[in-house]
């Protein structure tokens, strides 16, 4: 049994049980765990102020089970595109527990979200614009802001400070806060900040939180909005490696309790939309070794699945942790590169024990930005199950 500590959870399944779904299921697969999702969300309202609500983020996993257990669980939803509503409509959910964002939202999908009766996050003029066109009632927006101090990430995914197409950027404010003022319906009633995924530092997130609070605080009082809602976005981390500490997470809930009572004047609810979060720890991707090559001092497992599988990896430089089944810890230095044509697809470099043909490797983290971020029409290869245990 080869079951990794409780603290890290990099793999949800043991050896023997990896084995058996990769024989029952073939590889490569995605095998995932539901319940490790909702584990996962218990641990974090525990430690959460009572005005905070979880809104999942969709485009982590938007696969329909995951959906459907998490929103048994009470969960809100935050969607990035109208098949995220679609998907999110299916789970008929009480109105209010579904928020959309997006850099480029279509009128149809604005439309959807107005029938959805979802708090849409206006990423600029036109979608206030586009949502009081449509709308026919007063309607209540969140306002997305690129604020000038902003959360820096490591790995490349929202971007951090510096330009960007998210959101209003700050110091645009006045005057876009001037032309919403004469809107007919729309009304700015929440505050959406979110700068930096994959945040494990619980010190820096309450730094980018207590900034949001404070760009609240002077939309507040500048410029006279009452928020209702203040949405810190997604970006808490995971460790992908045994040797990387988890999230402080009691850290992370004292630290917004002390940002929510530095602020008395906003008496509204706190959204935090994680995804990552929820999502990693359910997930292993499984592929077997199809050969093994030796190049020019290099040691290459070329596996059935690669980057048209798993793409984050090339995308970000951060592998996701992978073992060998029933074959415990090794030493030797392995490229897993997959089946393309192209040098891209490599998975890591990473110390294994010998490998042969027909090896099972597991990728653990792999629930959260796997297989929805993969890119199944290269090459034309067989596109893996999704199989869900629990
Ligand atoms: C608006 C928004 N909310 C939430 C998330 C989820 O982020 P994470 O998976 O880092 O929690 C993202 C990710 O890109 C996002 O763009």
């Amino acid at each position: 049994m080869t079951m990794v500590s409780e603290a890290t959870r990099l793999f949800p399944f043991t050896d023997a049980e990896l084995a058996n779904l990769a024989q029952v299921h073939g590889a490569p697969a995605f095998v995932y765990r539901a319940s490790e999702a909702v584990a996962q969300a218990e641990r974090l309202r525990a430690v959460l102020p009572p005005r905070a609500r979880l809104a999942y983020a969709v485009k982590a996993n938007p696969h329909p089970v995951l959906l459907a257990r998490l929103a048994a669980a009470g969960l809100s939803f935050d969607c990035a595109s109208g098949g995220e509503l679609i998907r999110v409509a299916a789970l008929n959910l009480p109105v209010g527990r579904v928020f959309y964002a997006g850099p480029g939202k279509r009128m149809e999908e604005l439309s959807l979200a107005l029938r959805m009766g979802v708090r849409v996050q206006a990423e600029g003029w036109e979608d206030l614009a586009r949502l009081d066109a449509l709308a026919i009632g007063p309607l209540d927006v969140n306002l997305r802001v690129h604020p000038l101090e902003a959360g820096e990430e490591a790995t490349r995914i929202l971007g951090g400070s510096g330009p960007s197409a998210f959101g209003v950027d700050e110091e645009d404010l006045p005057e876009l806060l001037a032309r919403a003022a004469r809107l007919t319906h729309v009304r700015i009633r929440g505050l959406h900040c979110f700068t930096a995924s994959n945040q494990r530092d619980a010190e820096r997130l309450r730094a980018t939180h207590a900034s949001v609070l404070a760009l609240a605080e002077r939309l507040h009082r500048e410029h006279g909005l009452t928020l209702d809602q203040i949405d810190l976005g997604g970006g808490l981390g995971v460790a992908y490696a045994e040797d990387e500490a988890p999230l402080d997470l009691a850290r992370f809930g004292v630290n917004l309790r002390e940002l929510l009572a530095a602020h008395p004047w906003f008496t509204g609810e706190l959204i935090l939309e994680p995804g990552r979060f929820l999502a990693a720890p359910t997930g292993v991707y499984l592929a077997r070794v199809i050969r093994v090559k030796e190049s020019r001092g290099a040691c290459f497992a070329i596996l059935e699945g690669g980057v048209n599988h798993l793409l984050r990896p090339a995308l970000t430089g951060q592998p996701f942790p992978v073992r060998a089944v029933g074959k415990g810890p090794g030493g030797i230095r392995h490229t897993l590169a997959g089946p393309l044509c192209t040098s891209l697809d490599r998975l890591g470099e990473v110390d294994l024990p010998e490998l042969q043909a027909g090896d099972l490797l597991a990728f653990g983290m792999a629930g959260a930005y796997g297989f929805t971020e993969a890119m199944t029409n290269f090459l034309s290869h067989p596109v893996p199950p999704e199989v869900w245990v629990d």
